[in-house]
């Protein structure tokens, strides 16, 4: 007691106790709720998998029909939040408007703040889950100047996503079961991370009881730094300026390396995964699969490629154990989706949206205390104040 050690980053301090997600870097094991996450993206469906992280099983066809029925129920956004939506410039980055909407929700939901119980904190989950998605599809259709759209409740929770983003007025929209596909399986290998910056920072706004939709907004500011989520869209500007430079993956490898130099190869490197990151994998193989299925060649995708032989046989990156992470080929498909790039961290947060709850959830549901670091001191000791003309 008394003896305060820090870790800067919380590279190894643990913050709570948690039965979600299990994580081993070393082996590249990634679980939810102890489903693996290679068998997940293959066999299940993105709202299954909300369900699992939230309520700690999968749910029974029953289950899971009350479940989306409760978030279509839900998914009406106030009129006046249009009015927010509004006010932004077109340019406004996604995220930013997002994360001001998300917050903005509570005004509109004041009953989603103080949930004492599991019955009120379902409410407030089904309501996030039906108007997040609404949200995230108006900031793309304010940025295209598009009508905004309501979504179809005859659609699944996916489908819906994609018909409310890509709507195009007075349009008989088909989905394309490829694209259904492609972004069930995004969604579903962003949707949780354990302790991560944004889920950390979900867990500890929330730890002061203030309201779910704020902590969810707090999460979704987190998310967009390029560290973190943002690096989707950043691999993406990253390979574009190569290929512009005509393919010179040498010259930003030796950048990368040069600590002279903030900058770092984008997609590449993770706290935890030291050895490769499974949903890596799974999304390269997937990308190569989904171009094809839509017939895209994206020349990008052999810079992708290129860029990743070279950095698995450099030492630099070899000694450091850096790898590709998730982000290094999603932007990959998601483009190949017709999605533009500042969208690519939105599509992020549609995804960890589940993960974020169901962290929310669980450290309400322990009755952890507030979230408080401390620190050690290095600034002045006492010094006697001097009145503004003795100074
Ligand atoms: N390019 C070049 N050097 C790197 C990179 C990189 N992408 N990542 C780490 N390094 C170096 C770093 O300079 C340091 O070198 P040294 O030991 O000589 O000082 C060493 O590797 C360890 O790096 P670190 O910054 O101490 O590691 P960290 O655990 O604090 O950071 C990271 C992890 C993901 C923030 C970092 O690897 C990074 O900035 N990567 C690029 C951004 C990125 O792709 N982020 C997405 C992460 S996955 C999606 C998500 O869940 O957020």
């Amino acid at each position: 007691k008394g003896v305060i050690t820090i870790d800067p980053g919380y590279k190894n301090t643990g913050s709570c106790e948690s039965a979600i997600t299990f994580l081993e870097g070393d082996k590249g094991i990634l679980r939810y709720r102890g489903y693996s996450i290679e068998e997940l993206a293959e066999k299940a469906t993105f709202l299954e998998v909300a369900y699992l992280l939230i309520f700690g099983e999968l749910p029974t066809r029953e289950q899971l029909t009350k479940f989306h029925n409760d978030i279509k129920g839900q998914s009406v956004v106030d009129e006046d939040v249009k009015k927010i939506l509004d006010a932004f410039p077109k340019s406004a980055h996604p995220m930013g408007v997002l994360a001001s909407l998300t917050s903005a929700l509570t005004a509109f939901n004041p009953s989603s703040v103080n949930v004492n119980s599991e019955e009120d904190m379902y409410k407030a989950i089904v309501k996030i889950m039906g108007k997040f998605p609404v949200l995230a599809a108006w900031t793309l259709r304010k940025r295209n100047g598009l009508p905004l759209d309501y979504g179809d409740r005859s659609l699944g929770y996916v489908e819906n996503i994609l018909k409310m983003m890509f709507k195009q007025p007075n349009e008989d929209y088909t989905l394309n079961p490829i694209l259904i596909n492609a972004l069930d399986k995004l969604l579903i290998l962003h949707a949780d991370h354990e302790q991560n910056c944004s889920t950390s920072t979900v867990r500890i706004v929330g730890s002061s009881h203030a309201g779910l939709f704020v902590s969810l907004a707090a999460g979704v500011s987190a998310l967009w730094g390029p560290l973190h989520g943002g690096a989707n869209q950043a691999v993406l500007e990253m390979l574009e300026a190569i290929k512009e430079d005509g393919g010179d993956t040498k010259k930003y490898m030796a950048k990368a390396k040069d600590k002279d130099d903030p900058f770092r190869l984008m997609g590449f490197g993770h706290r935890v995964y030291k050895n490769f990151d499974p949903r890596a994998k799974i999304i390269k193989k997937a990308a190569d699969e989904v171009l094809a299925n839509l017939g895209v060649e994206d020349p990008i995708l052999d810079v992708a490629k290129g860029l990743e032989r070279e950095a698995l046989e450099d030492s630099y990156f070899v000694d450091r154990k850096l790898y590709p992470n998730v982000d290094f080929y999603s932007g990959i498909i998601y483009r190949a989706m017709g999605i533009p790039v500042e969208m690519f961290t939105v599509m992020f947060a549609l995804g960890r949206l589940p993960g974020w709850i169901a962290q929310w959830r669980e450290m309400r549901l322990n009755k952890e205390p507030i979230g408080r670091p401390r620190q050690i001191y290095t600034g002045a000791t006492y010094r006697k104040f001097k009145s503004i003309d003795e100074r």
